[in-house]
This record gives C-alpha cells, structure tokens and sequence, in this order.
C-alpha cells in the first residue's frame, strides 16, 4: 500500500506541469470572488435569493446554483460553466440579466469561480482544469466619447441599450430595478460623459473595491446609452 501510494504521489508529482486541477486554495478564492459579484444577485449560498431579485422583479430568477429543487446544474459540464459566467446570459442564449464577466475577471478567475460552484451542487464532472487558463487579463481601453446634442430618439434608443445589457439587474431608475449599484434616477447630475464611459467599461478603475462587471460595449453603443444616463437629472 505504502509503495503504491509512494508511486501514485511521484505520478501526481510529474503530470503537475500537465494538469494542474482545483483545489482548496482556488475554491477559496472563487468564493471570495462569487461573495463580490454573484451574490448580490444569486444570493450568498448560491440559491438564487440575492437581494436584486425582489428588487428588480427579476424574470427570469437568477439559477439556484445548489440545484435544491431539480438537478439542472449537474447537467452542465465544464465548459458550458466558464462560458456562462465568461459570456453571460447573451452568450448562452439566456437573459441578459445574467451579465458577462470575461471583461472583469481573468479567465483564471473565472475557472476559480467555477471551481466553487461546482462545491455547490452534487455532480459528476471532472475537476476544473486550470492548466490553459491565462492568469491576466487583456486590459481595457477606455477612449473618450463625444456625445454631442441628445435627441429624443437618442434617449429611447439609449434606454433600450441600458435594458439589453441588463443594468437593470442592479440599478433602478425611478425606483424601478435592482438595489445592489444603487439608483441612477439623477446620475446625469452626478458625473460628466465620459465618467459614466470610464464607470461601464472599466469600473475598478474608478473604484478597486467595485462590485459592477465591466461591460465589453463598443463605442458607438456607449455613446447613446451615456446620452440616455446624461438625461436622467
Ligand atoms: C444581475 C444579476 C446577476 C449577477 C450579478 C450574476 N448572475 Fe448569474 N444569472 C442571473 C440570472 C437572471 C440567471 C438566469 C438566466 C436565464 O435563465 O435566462 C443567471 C444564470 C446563471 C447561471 C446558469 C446559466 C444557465 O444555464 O441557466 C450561472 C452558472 C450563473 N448565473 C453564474 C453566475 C456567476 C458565477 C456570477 C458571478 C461571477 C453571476 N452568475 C452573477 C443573474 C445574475
Ligand atoms: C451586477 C450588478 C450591476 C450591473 C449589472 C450594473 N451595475 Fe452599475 N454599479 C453596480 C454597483 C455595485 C455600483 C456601485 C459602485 C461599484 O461597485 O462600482 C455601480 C455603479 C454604477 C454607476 C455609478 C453610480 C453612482 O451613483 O456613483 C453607474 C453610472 C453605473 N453603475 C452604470 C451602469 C450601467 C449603464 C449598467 C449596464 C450597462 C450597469 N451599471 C450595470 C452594479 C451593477
């Protein structure tokens, strides 16, 4: 037995350049992580209860993540886990509610997160292997816009885009949203254009302990949905 196990340690201790699995140390870190930026909407044990969901009447609900009621989540492999959280709902074919975090956290994190996940709920899938997951993340750019005159049309349009990115997951306008970001009803008179430009794309930037994805939007689309968020005074 002593031999044997000798033999499978030294195994262990050889392929750990090829595969490198989650432990302790990276569920713990992905915790840390779902505690900053899931919870507020999946809720602290991962059942779907976080405090955005009353708030924002939220439709769908965000997935209870400890399959309690039916098993959904064991269903899922690997994959499908990190492009889920890496792509958010509009990559999976799912609400936009769910947002996208591979702007926000390194593919390596996201793994992390996923490694915790998988702590949640009863399932048969491998280890989440970490040995292809990049550990920094491409840094974001963030070019200054110019907004120029806003037209009504400019404020509906923007509007749309404010509600297919699913802000209102986490913040209300007009007491109508989520209660995590706080309420935007006048944060035309709190920040200039391209404040609110820099807050989207690269929050941690404005703020290290920020709990808000950065959102991977392209320039011409963050010019009308920061002319809407002007017009909110
Ligand atoms: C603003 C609220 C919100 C936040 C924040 C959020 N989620 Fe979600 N999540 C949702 C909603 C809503 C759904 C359900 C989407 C649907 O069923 O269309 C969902 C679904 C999921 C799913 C299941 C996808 C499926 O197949 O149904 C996973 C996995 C998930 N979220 C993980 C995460 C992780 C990990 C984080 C943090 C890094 C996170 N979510 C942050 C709202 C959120
Ligand atoms: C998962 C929740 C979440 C989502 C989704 C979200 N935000 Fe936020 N937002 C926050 C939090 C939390 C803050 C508070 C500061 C921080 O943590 O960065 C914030 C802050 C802000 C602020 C600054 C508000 C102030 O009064 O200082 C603006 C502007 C903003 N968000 C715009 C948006 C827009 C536009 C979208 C959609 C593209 C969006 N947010 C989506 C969570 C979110």
């Amino acid at each position: 037995m002593r031999i044997l196990s000798s033999i499978i340690i030294l195994m262990l201790a050889l392929f750990q350049p090829l595969f490198s699995f989650a432990g302790e140390k990276e569920e713990a870190m992905g915790k840390q992580l779902f505690m900053r930026y899931c919870a507020q909407c999946h809720g602290e044990k991962g059942l779907g209860d976080g405090p955005n969901v009353k708030a924002a009447e939220m439709d769908p609900q965000p997935r209870d993540l400890c399959d309690i009621e039916k098993p959904y989540m064991k269903t899922k492999d690997n994959t499908y886990l990190i492009q889920a959280i890496a792509e958010g709902g509009l990559g999976i074919d799912k609400s936009a509610l769910m947002p996208q975090f591979k702007s926000t956290l390194s593919d390596y994190q996201i793994h992390t997160v996923a490694a915790y996940i998988r702590t949640l709920h009863k399932h048969d899938a491998p280890p989440l292997d970490f040995s292809k997951a990049k550990r920094t993340k491409e840094s974001i750019v963030v070019n200054k816009i110019e907004t120029g005159k806003t037209s009504k049309r400019d404020k509906l349009m923007g509007k749309k885009v404010y509600k297919k990115y699913g802000c209102s997951g986490c913040h209300a306008i007009k007491e109508n949203g989520g209660s995590s970001g706080g309420d935007l009803s006048t944060v035309g008179l709190k920040y200039d254009a391209h404040k609110m430009w820099q807050i989207i794309k690269d929050p941690l930037s404005v703020n290290t302990d920020s709990q808000m994805p950065a959102f991977n939007i392209d320039e011409r689309t963050g010019v009308i949905l920061v002319k809407y968020l002007s017009s909110l005074k």
